[in-house]
């Protein structure tokens, strides 16, 4: 068995995935892959509590396919990390309906983050969508994760998944790890826009897989001092999306301050800030570019995501086993199933 703790993190999946995964998610799984024994989900059962058209249900598989390869073109490596796919694990759902009797309604009904995606997906509160915290319990203790990296809004199911450890450990004996979140130091990525976060559905992002010309022609039409009409003005750097860009991906920290130190003189114009900004970002692209290339077409994607599933599923079973065992509830079901089998054997 191996030593190292377990790192459970995962995504819905909604799309590719772009520079404000990379800056706010994926480095940190990239770093963090060897010192864990690391595991990541393509939480689809999750995007159905919001999304569940057939259209959006349509896209999960290419969405998924698209993820996992651009996590892996991004450094994280298959041979380390288990990719899994939620909805591949029946007993996903067995262990969430075990969970749901250790959890209030009105715990859950406090938490603003569910509000929010209720409100942003323009929907009354669906009773799914109420358990989204305690079906992300599942996907952490099924494996039985010890750290779980999320985003801020996500960091208080990290707490109810805890909660619900505890509250198991303590009616049924313990079985199930006490799960730490741990959420990012670096601040939300700004989109291409200014307006608001880097996200597919706003329009506003630089997905992985954009290549020299598309990264180009975002960034030279990017938002940024709006009261700088002209070069030879002075221009405010806090706060300008282009220079945030340059702090996360210009590994040239002197050309940096050089050009915020012009900008604020009103000594450079736009373009060249942002033509640095472009090689910058280019530079950062093109080594997963290469890494994508090999990946691509060659249908190692499906390998890797249906390999890992069946792994996360073995785990879960066992984690589930566990559990029932703890609740005496696999011996009922063995003497109700061993009943049966004799009379039909009986009957022959
Ligand atoms: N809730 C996460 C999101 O906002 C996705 C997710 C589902 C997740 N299950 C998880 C994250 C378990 C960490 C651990 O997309």
């Amino acid at each position: 068995m191996s030593e190292k703790k377990r790192l459970l993190t995962g995504d819905r999946p909604t799309g590719k995935m772009h520079l404000g995964h990379l800056v706010g998610s994926i480095y940190n799984r990239v770093k963090l892959q060897d010192k864990y024994e690391t595991y990541i989900l393509v939480a689809d059962l999750h995007m159905l509590t919001t999304k569940n058209e057939p259209q959006h249900i349509a896209d999960i598989d290419k969405n998924a396919h698209d993820m996992v390869l651009d996590q892996i073109a991004a450094g994280l490596e298959p041979e380390k990390v288990t990719f899994y796919m939620q909805s591949g694990i029946p007993e996903i759902h067995e262990m969430y309906t075990l969970f749901q009797s250790l959890v209030t309604v009105a715990r859950l009904e406090r938490l603003p983050s569910l509000k929010d995606m209720a409100r942003d997906a323009n929907i009354e509160m669906p009773l799914a969508l109420l358990g989204y915290p305690v079906l992300q319990a599942a996907d952490i203790l099924c494996v039985r994760g010890d750290l779980v990296p999320v985003g801020k809004d996500n960091i208080a199911h990290v707490e109810i998944t805890r909660e619900i450890a505890r509250r198991f450990n303590h009616m049924y004996g313990e079985t199930l790890p006490e799960p730490d979140g741990l959420v990012g130091e670096i601040p939300t990525l700004v989109g291409t826009d200014g307006q608001s976060k880097m996200s597919k559905s706003l329009n506003n992002a630089i997905f992985l897989s954009d290549g020299p010309k598309e990264v180009e022609k975002k960034v030279m039409s990017m938002y940024t001092d709006p009261n700088r009409v002209r070069a030879d003005i002075p221009g405010t750097v806090e706060g300008n999306p282009v220079f945030e860009y340059h702090d996360a991906f210009n590994t040239n920290k002197a050309e940096v301050e050089d050009l915020k130190t012009r900008y604020r003189a009103g000594k450079v114009g736009d373009v060249e800030v942002k033509e640095k900004l472009v090689a910058a970002i280019n530079a950062v692209l093109a080594p997963m570019h290469e890494r994508r290339a090999q990946f691509e077409e060659s249908g190692l994607i499906e390998e890797i995501l249906v390999n890992g599933t069946e792994k996360a599923r073995a785990e879960t079973q066992q984690t589930l086993y566990a559990m029932k065992k703890a609740m005496g509830l696999s011996g009922v079901w063995n003497r109700i199933r061993r009943k049966v089998e004799k009379r039909e054997k009986k009957q022959g």
